[in-house]
């Protein structure tokens, strides 16, 4: 089948993506190619919600400096100030499509939450299902937009190259085989790497496929190494990892070791607020040193009706494996939650690549730093992504040869299953809150032995979850690599190996409040 040319191509159909498609369909038409159902992403998961500067006492000025601390200091000014200043109005139009957020009972204002590492209440939401509530909006509008044409369980494989110009790519149909499409403008709107991991928020779509595509057309990737791991995750084995969003902390739950101590006394002043990374990391400290297998998230001092108007959905998956937040101290564990680290873009998401534009979090714009502040990747998602959509009209259509493509090697499921079992577990045990030397060599090792393996395994028949375990070995190795070459305790990476950075060695007595 020749390929079929669209004015631009949107892969993945969360945030990023049907922001851009909705604002690039005024330009011409688009497909979006998304290799699941159209509402599956990690978008449709968030719970917490959207930062932005609304409430009468914030201001934009406040939203930037938590970004910049939060960040470690490695996170590009001008990005962050791009994204705080769009922050509102960003948030109006996500509103103007439809999407229904809380308000306060003036039914005026927003009504705004609190996560760790804000100064101000500026936290959007939609009780603890923004990102449902979010992405049933802009899969209402997308599909009302007669210029955006959708293609579900379509995975794409490669991208399509012509003179150093990206120009397309390649999918993989399960009844119809390998498809292609041209356009004047691609973009990566295709998530994070949660899959390398063992224990992770993210849904299974969360193979890194946008980094490993970028990466074999020879697109810039940084930063991978600062992955987020979310302190507050379900420690159950019948529902291990649903996360417990940052908020319940920041309606006053509390986190408890199994002595009942308040041991965020012992990490940091600013207690189970603090930014993501070193509550992460006092919970890893403090199960370490009480060889415990969890913690506890105490929210037993919040009025039921209070915990059930602001956290239904959790009371209800709670309720599933019998715990009653009001009752019952909630055990939970760190699990990876979100990818810092990407394809470089600039302001207006354009990667290394012309033609290439990446958004949502599979970009690296600069906005995180060494550690994304809580509800600000929803928020980067929709402002980079109409950045890069306002951009598109400077790119001009290239002339496009014919191309010939073969399939991409795939290996067989079950090979493919042990692969990414091994590949998981390297990543889990070396590559995690707390790295050393010898685990980084390690996992270096062995994901060259991984990536060999599938090299040398016989043809098969092709399979998206074999061609994911491929690409989850080229974003481990980014990651590793990252991890390895990052020579200072940082932010979301931290070498037990290297200098002790301050805050993180717990002090010595716990006083239990
Ligand atoms: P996604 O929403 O992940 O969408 C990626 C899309 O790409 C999917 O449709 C996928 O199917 C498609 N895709 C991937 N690979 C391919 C391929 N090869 N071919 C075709 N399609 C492909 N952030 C916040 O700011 N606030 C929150 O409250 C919050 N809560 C969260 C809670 C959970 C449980 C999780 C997992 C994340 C949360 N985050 C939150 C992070 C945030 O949800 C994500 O970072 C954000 O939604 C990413 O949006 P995106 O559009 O970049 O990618
Ligand atoms: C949460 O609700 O805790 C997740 C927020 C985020 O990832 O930004």
């Amino acid at each position: 089948m020749p390929p079929q040319h669209f004015d631009t191509i949107v892969i993945g159909s969360g945030l990023a993506g049907l922001t851009f498609a909705l604002d690039a369909a005024k330009q011409g038409p688009v497909i979006v190619l998304t290799k699941a159902q159209l509402w599956e992403s990690n978008t449709s998961y968030a719970q917490g919600g959207i930062a932005a500067a609304v409430g009468e006492s914030d201001s934009w000025q406040l939203h930037e400096q938590d970004t910049l601390i939060a960040g470690a200091g490695l996170c590009d000014p001008a990005a962050v100030r791009f994204l705080v200043q769009e922050a509102p109005a960003a948030i109006e139009w996500l509103a103007s499509l439809g999407a229904q957020f809380d308000k306060e009972t003036d039914l005026t204002d927003w009504a705004l939450g609190m996560e760790g590492g804000h100064s101000r209440n500026r936290i959007v939401h939609h009780a603890d299902r923004t990102g449902w509530e979010v992405e049933r909006a802009m899969n209402e509008a997308v599909r009302k937009e007669p210029n955006i044409t959708i293609l579900e369980n379509a995975f794409v494989t490669d991208l399509l190259m012509q003179d150093g110009r990206c120009i397309g790519c390649a999918m993989q149909d399960r009844d119809l085989g390998i498809r292609s499409f041209t356009s004047r403008a691609v973009i990566l709107a295709t998530g994070g790497a949660g899959r390398l991991y063992q224990h992770t928020t993210n849904p299974r779509i969360a193979t890194a496929d946008g980094v490993a595509l970028a990466a074999r057309v020879g697109a810039a990737i940084q930063d991978m190494e600062f992955m987020q791991f979310h302190p507050t995750t379900l420690y159950h084995p019948q529902m291990r990892s649903f996360l417990i969003t940052e908020a319940v902390r920041g309606e006053g739950g509390t986190l408890r070791n199994h002595q009942g101590a308040r041991f965020m006394y012992d990490y940091d002043e600013r207690l189970e607020l603090a930014p993501r990374d070193i509550v992460a990391r006092a919970i890893d400290a403090e199960m370490k040193k009480l060889q415990t297998w969890c913690v506890y998230l105490d929210m037993t001092h919040l009025a039921r009706s209070h915990i059930e108007r602001h956290f239904p959905t959790i009371v209800e998956r709670l309720k599933g494996v019998g715990l009653e937040p009001h009752k019952n101290w909630i055990p939970v564990v760190p699990a990876q939650h979100y990818s810092c680290g990407g394809v470089v873009t600039d302001l207006n998401g354009r990667t290394s690549i012309p033609g290439l534009f990446a958004a949502g979090e599979v970009a690296r714009t600069g906005v995180h730093g060494a550690n994304r502040l809580a509800s600000n990747s929803l928020l980067e998602a929709l402002v980079f992504a109409k950045a890069a959509a306002s951009a598109l009209s400077g790119e001009s259509a290239p002339k496009i040869k014919p191309t010939s493509l073969g399939n991409r090697h795939s290996i067989l499921e079950a090979d493919a299953l042990r692969i990414r079992r091994s590949l998981e577990k390297t990543m889990t045990e070396h590559v995690g809150i707390v790295r050393h030397n010898r685990g980084l060599a390690q996992a270096s090792n062995r994901v060259a032995e991984l990536t060999q393996e599938y090299k040398d395994l016989p043809e098969a028949p092709p399979d998206v979850y074999a061609i994911e375990a491929e690409n989850l070995l080229i974003a481990a190795k980014s990651v590793i690599d990252g991890a390895i070459a990052r020579q200072v305790n940082v932010g979301l990476h931290y070498n037990a190996d290297l200098d002790i950075a301050p805050g993180h060695q717990p002090k010595t007595s716990i006083a239990p409040k």
